[in-house]
């Protein structure tokens, strides 16, 4: 007879290509998580490099992607074997992965999203089963295939009153719990992706952290507004979601000349700059709140972002709601992502539809992923 209790494991690596996120928890009958495991690992700089060229058309670039998604999949195997080896459990006590892949290109209103992923050597090297491809059926039914982690969120966040859960990943995406209502859930913009690649650009760190290099900025509020009114996609309706493919340093770089050619005499520095980006995502998260979700009593903050000061303090300005992170609730901020996916694998076998028409517009709900068997 099949154990009610189940054990899966969830890999995320996101669109910030900081590294993957691996979580092994054990499921209830009712898809209810404990986590059991968790693991952080950094990608070597040349595989973060390449999986980043890769979001750009290239030289040669089927070839390099079949060989990125390799080395992918053989970094998303270690990251299974430290999940292991922290436990006392076998591959066979593991009833399967839950792999994303490398988003490359999101274009649902095209009929297309990629991630790059080699689950069949997943589960060769892994020797666990896998599940992976949780985006295309839902692009397939007429759905964005976006966000992902609503249905999760709902699962483990619900509350009696209304709330947001707000993912800070590379971009910002929210789900809207309202209690005996389905949940919604939308991506609302840009967040450590243009951070991010500023930062890096003008101190040589990766990232800002905790947000003190855009803390001794001052953000300048005719290019923020600048950059929310430029760019139809922030007043577009759900359900929508969005990616490098859209928000990238082309995109960045574009407006910034447009508007110093518009306005001479302004002297912004670069810290003032990652300044007003830090309002770009508190700003656009807010506009989405107040349109779609005024309701809303508080706030819970996921993904690396919900690490930045700066951006927790920028949202609990601009939204005037209670700004807490998920580590309250009981699940810590970068192992959100990780265990929606364990969830994510657990709801394929358990033929759970975890694509939702309420949030990604699809004509139906569908059953999300596809196995390869260890
Ligand atoms: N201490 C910190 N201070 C400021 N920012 C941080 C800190 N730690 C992490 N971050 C930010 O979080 C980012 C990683 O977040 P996360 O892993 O949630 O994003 P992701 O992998 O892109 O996921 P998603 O798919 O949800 O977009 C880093 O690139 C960095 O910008
Ligand atoms: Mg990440």
């Amino acid at each position: 007879m099949k154990s009610s209790v189940s054990i899966y494991i969830g890999l995320m690596s996101g669109t910030s290509i900081d590294g993957i996120d691996g979580v092994l928890a054990q499921f209830s009958a009712t898809g209810q998580p404990t986590i059991i495991t968790s693991t952080s690992i950094a990608l070597p700089e040349s595989l973060r490099h390449e999986l980043l060229a890769l979001n750009q058309s290239g030289p040669d670039e089927l070839v390099r992607a079949a060989r990125a998604a390799n080395s992918l999949a053989a970094h998303y195997a270690a990251a299974c074997r430290h999940l292991l080896e922290n436990t006392h459990l076998e591959t066979n006590d593991i009833n399967a992965i839950g792999a994303h892949g490398q988003t490359v290109r999101h274009n649902p209103g095209a009929g297309y999203t990629l991630q790059l992923n080699a689950p069949a050597l997943l589960a060769e090297l892994s020797g666990l089963n896998v599940i992976a491809d949780f985006r295309t059926r839902d692009v397939a039914a007429g759905g964005q295939g976006a966000p992902l982690v609503p249905a999760f969120h709902a699962t483990v966040f619900s509350h009696h009153k209304p709330r947001i859960v707000l993912n800070l990943g590379g971009m910002a995406n929210i789900s809207v719990l309202d209690p005996g209502e389905p949940v919604r859930g939308f991506d609302t913009g840009p967040a450590n992706v243009l951070l991010d690649l500023w930062c890096e650009r003008h101190t040589g760190q990766a990232y800002d952290k905790n947000g003190e290099w855009a803390a001794s900025g001052t953000s300048c509020t005719g290019l923020l507004h600048h950059l929310m009114h430029s760019e139809p996609w922030f007043a577009a309706p759900p359900p929508k979601s969005t990616g490098r493919d859209l928000f990238n340093a082309a995109w960045l770089d574009e407006r910034l000349r447009a508007w110093q050619s518009s306005h001479p005499a302004a002297k912004l520095d670069p810290a003032d700059i990652q300044a007003t980006l830090v309002e770009l995502t508190a700003q656009s998260v807010a506009d989405a709140i107040r349109q779609e979700a005024p309701d809303s009593e508080d706030i819970l903050v996921c993904g690396g972002g919900a690490f930045n000061a700066g951006l927790m303090q920028a949202l609990a300005k601009a939204t005037g709601l209670p700004v807490v992170t998920t580590d309250a609730a009981g699940v810590p901020v970068q192992m959100v992502e990780a265990l929606a996916f364990a969830w994510l694998a657990w709801a394929y076998d358990n033929n759970h539809p975890a694509g939702l028409p309420s949030v990604t517009g699809a004509r139906k709900p569908t059953i999300l992923g596809c196995l390869y068997k260890a």
